[in-house]
């Protein structure tokens, strides 16, 4: 990995935090049972947290932060069509699973990039990378209590 391979990563992962932060955000409104209102609240926190790791990363290495008008729209491409249906707690529920899924992911295959390369930045990702299973398998456990539904999350 050369240090601009390494920047457009890091701008990948900042946009992806903040479209994590702005879905949270947006399901509060719809939220009117108190443990998942928290809970989201929580997500809101930590994904802001995720946000300003990023913000602090391009700090160090003088980059610049990414501006994210109107670049944040594309990440709801992380989750098929069927997915993303906002419609019910239920589907609000399954794209969250979704979106931290695809979220892990990124986040595995970048770890395993760094082996080697930055060994420290790898080290802090981990923790966000288990922030993001925790979302993940919190959102999974609540759909499948409401639904009955099985929920696959391969921790
Ligand atoms: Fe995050
Ligand atoms: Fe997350």
């Amino acid at each position: 990995m050369t240090p601009e391979e390494l920047a457009l990563q890091l701008k990948e992962f900042y946009l992806l935090e903040q479209y994590q932060v702005s879905y949270y955000e947006d399901q509060l409104s719809a939220l009117t049972d108190a443990h998942l209102r928290y809970a989201h609240e929580q997500m809101v926190e930590r994904e802001r947290q995720h946000v300003r790791f990023f913000e602090e990363k391009f700090a160090q290495r003088h980059l610049e932060t990414p501006a994210i008008a109107g670049d944040l729209t594309r990440f709801a491409g992380f989750v098929s069509a069927k997915a993303l249906n906002l419609a019910s707690l239920e589907g609000r529920l399954r794209t969250g699973v979704a979106i931290e899924a695809k979220a892990s992911a990124m986040y595995r295959e970048l770890i395993t990039h760094l082996a080697g390369y930055d060994d420290k930045l790898a080290e802090q990702l981990w923790h966000n990378l288990i922030d993001e299973e925790f979302h993940m398998c919190w959102l999974a456990s609540k759909l499948e209590s409401i639904s009955g539904e099985r929920v696959e999350t391969n921790v």
